[in-house]
């Protein structure tokens, strides 16, 4: 019988900035999901990549004083050789400036175009470099990107369109008639909510004058492809689509793995792109949530609080990272990481369950057999628990696996190697040896405990790909077919007589004492570091001349009126006098001031700023306040002056 194909992908990662922990989250579960559907008989195939075209990277290049090819050619290098350090085993990376990526983008392009749905229009909106795409009214916030905090540019131009509109009906109709297509269930919620009003055509071309460094329109030189279209289909032009043996075999049995913030593209544009084309629709689009900082912010330079997982994996070993990230995060939820969680758990779950099990059973065996595994012999009343939970764990991961409950899957391999652990001091072995007339019972303890290590290892080898071998050698194992999935759905598979041979203890605890003292020291070096660079790149940054300075026109106004903005929490609409002229400034200040108790006051604004619109409001000016994480204080005056003088 031919084995079915599982196919898996992560998002191609843009190369603007280096691997980091968000892009590690999901490429380690991606491979992890590869690795166990290969144990479990799947012909698995597993896709990741770099992002390199479109504005954000040909800034970045600009930025680093690079010829674009240069520049995306030296940061994807970054990615494969971070990925060998967790260990990654990726079946294929694909980049989008490769010809074979190139060459099916056209292809795509033109068959949609072909088909009618690609047209020209004049575009007006607002775009955010940082998404690369055209945000909404709705989406912004305070006038900002809410995933980049800063505001988009307005901009006018000749672009053709996708006719996305089109397909809304029949993409809400596939997604309720395909319950697990997008999941966890809340996002698919989500998407159903962004679906439910109309989401426009979607602009898939830039001029090329603007942006170079993209893939031309097969039809029309002067445009190039709008990167998100370009990079979705990496997907599909990496497996040789349409005619390419693994675009046949895989296709179909996609997942793709993503991170929330990019899931309108996955789950807007991407299958209907796939449907516009005549192309079948991917199977599921897993999304993972954000992990965070130790302290539950978002992870910033600035903040200090960025956790590495390259720096973990070269201090702790790549599967530790590995299952501690697979492990302690629920997949789809946000949740803050951080070394001090990291320990605990390696303490708790490998130091102690699965270390522990192995050292123990292997000193029993050394001590009570000889070191050989003996033949089991004596059937006791806790061996039917133990070998039941044994033979239900290949039927119970599946299940959870498909449903992407994978930290659940992994406490399941815990509960297992938890239930050994509690058999040792049931059956007491040492009892046992000091019993003649037990000889057969104790072999039987003995044997059972070496097939549960065997068994575990054989579960854990997805998640920590080196440690199964050095459980392997203490259990004297070298025959691989004791690795296999079919060997573990039935107790009872390890040969007698093995020699077992202690090494060293595979986890040995860690003190958390002396760790933390040695953090908090290595802490305190790398924060007054920074703070001292901080304090150079201010004070480079913000020496700025008297000329500088006077450009700035800071006036005195008086608050005539104020009201809120509706739809907007967090603005308020002034109208204030600056001396005979009256303007109207729209400030993010609703949180900390009534419209009441600002009327009458004297406040300092910046007269000579360029009007601009928020919320649909015309802001002339902006006025001062000084803030910190608790408020904002306005900036008054201390004595009364009329409005309109000029701050100096
Ligand atoms: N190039 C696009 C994807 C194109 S796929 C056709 C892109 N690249 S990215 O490098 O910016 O982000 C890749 C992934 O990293 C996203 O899925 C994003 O969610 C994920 N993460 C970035 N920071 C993260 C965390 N702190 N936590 C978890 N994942 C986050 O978007």
């Amino acid at each position: 019988m031919s084995k079915k194909a599982f196919y898996v992908t992560t998002p191609i990662y843009y190369v603007n900035a280096e691997p980091h922990i968000g892009h590690a989250y999901t490429t380690v579960i991606a491979d992890f999901l590869a690795r166990w559907h290969r144990l479990a008989g799947y012909d698995s195939y597993f896709l990741t990549g770099t992002d390199e075209h479109g504005e954000k990277i040909a800034q970045a290049a600009k930025a680093a004083g690079e010829e674009p090819q240069a520049f995306v050619d030296r940061v994807s290098t970054r990615f494969k050789e971070a990925w060998k350090r967790l260990c990654i085993e990726y079946d294929d990376f694909i980049r989008t400036t490769e010809p074979r990526h190139k060459k099916i983008v056209q292809e795509i392009l033109q068959k949609v175009y072909d088909a009618g749905d690609i047209y020209y229009g004049e575009y007006e909106g607002y775009y955010c470099v940082g998404c690369e795409r055209f945000l909404t009214d709705k989406e912004l916030v305070d006038g900002c990107c809410p995933d980049h905090g800063t505001p988009p540019e307005k901009r006018k131009e000749g672009n053709y369109f996708f006719r996305m509109e089109k397909y809304r009906e029949w993409l809400i109709d596939y997604i309720n008639s395909h319950p697990d297509f997008i999941r966890p269930e809340g996002y698919r919620n989500e998407v159903l909510s962004i679906l439910s009003e109309p989401i426009g055509d979607l602009s898939i071309s830039r001029p090329r004058e603007r942006v170079p460094w993209g893939i031309p329109i097969p039809w029309d030189e002067k445009h190039v492809t709008y990167v998100w279209f370009d990079a979705l289909i990496n997907y599909v032009s990496a497996v040789g689509y349409p005619d390419g043996e693994k675009y046949q075999r895989y296709w179909d049995s996609v997942w793709h793995l993503i991170g929330k913030d990019i899931i309108k593209p996955h789950a807007i544009f991407w299958p209907t792109m796939l449907k516009a084309a005549g192309m079948p629709i991917y199977k599921h689009l897993n999304v993972g949530g954000f992990l965070m900082g130790p302290d539950g912010r978002k992870m910033s330079k600035t903040l200090g609080n960025v956790v590495d997982p390259f720096d973990l994996s070269e201090k702790y070993g790549a599967d530790v990272v590995r299952y501690y990230l697979l492990s302690d995060v629920p997949y789809g939820q946000d949740a803050s990481v951080g070394e001090t969680h990291l320990v605990a758990r390696y303490n708790a779950d490998l130091a102690n369950d699965l270390g522990n099990l192995l050292s123990r059973t292997i000193t029993m065996i050394e001590k009570f057999c000889g070191g050989e595994i003996p033949a089991p012999k004596a059937k006791g009343s806790p061996d039917d628990e133990l070998i039941a939970l044994a033979e239900s764990l290949p039927d119970k991961l599946e299940t959870m696996v498909n449903r992407m409950q994978l930290n659940a899957a992994i406490r399941e391999i815990w509960r297992f190697i938890g239930r050994a652990n509690k058999y040792i001091d049931e059956t007491m072995p040492w009892s046992l040896a000091k019993d003649s007339s037990q000889k057969e019972r104790l072999d039987t303890v003995l044997y059972n405990l070496a097939e549960a290590l065997r068994v575990a290892a054989v579960h854990i080898s997805p998640i920590m790909p080196n440690t199964p071998a050095k459980i392997f050698e203490q259990l004297g194992i070298d025959d691989a077919s004791l690795s296999s999935w079919e060997s573990v759905k039935k107790w009872g598979g390890l040969p007698a007589g093995l020699k077992v041979s202690r090494k060293e203890i595979i986890f040995p605890r860690i003190d958390e004492k002396a760790k933390e003292k040695a953090k908090a020291e290595q802490e305190t070096k790398a924060k007054a570091k920074e703070e001292k660079q901080a304090e150079a790149k201010e004070e480079a940054a913000n020496i700025i001349s008297i000329e500088d300075f006077a450009k700035v026109e800071l006036r005195i106004a008086e608050v005539l009126e104020a009201e809120k903005v509706k739809g907007a929490d967090k603005l308020l609409k002034l109208q204030v006098k600056i001396g005979d002229e009256r303007r109207q400034i729209v400030a993010g200040i609703a949180k900390y001031y009534s419209p009441e108790e600002l009327v009458g006051k004297k406040i300092v604004v910046v007269a000579n700023l360029k009007p601009a619109k928020l919320r649909g409001e015309l802001s002339q000016g902006m006025l001062l306040a000084a803030s910190n994480e608790e408020g904002l204080s306005l900036i008054t005056v201390d004595r009364d002056i009329e409005s309109g003088a000029r701050v100096k």
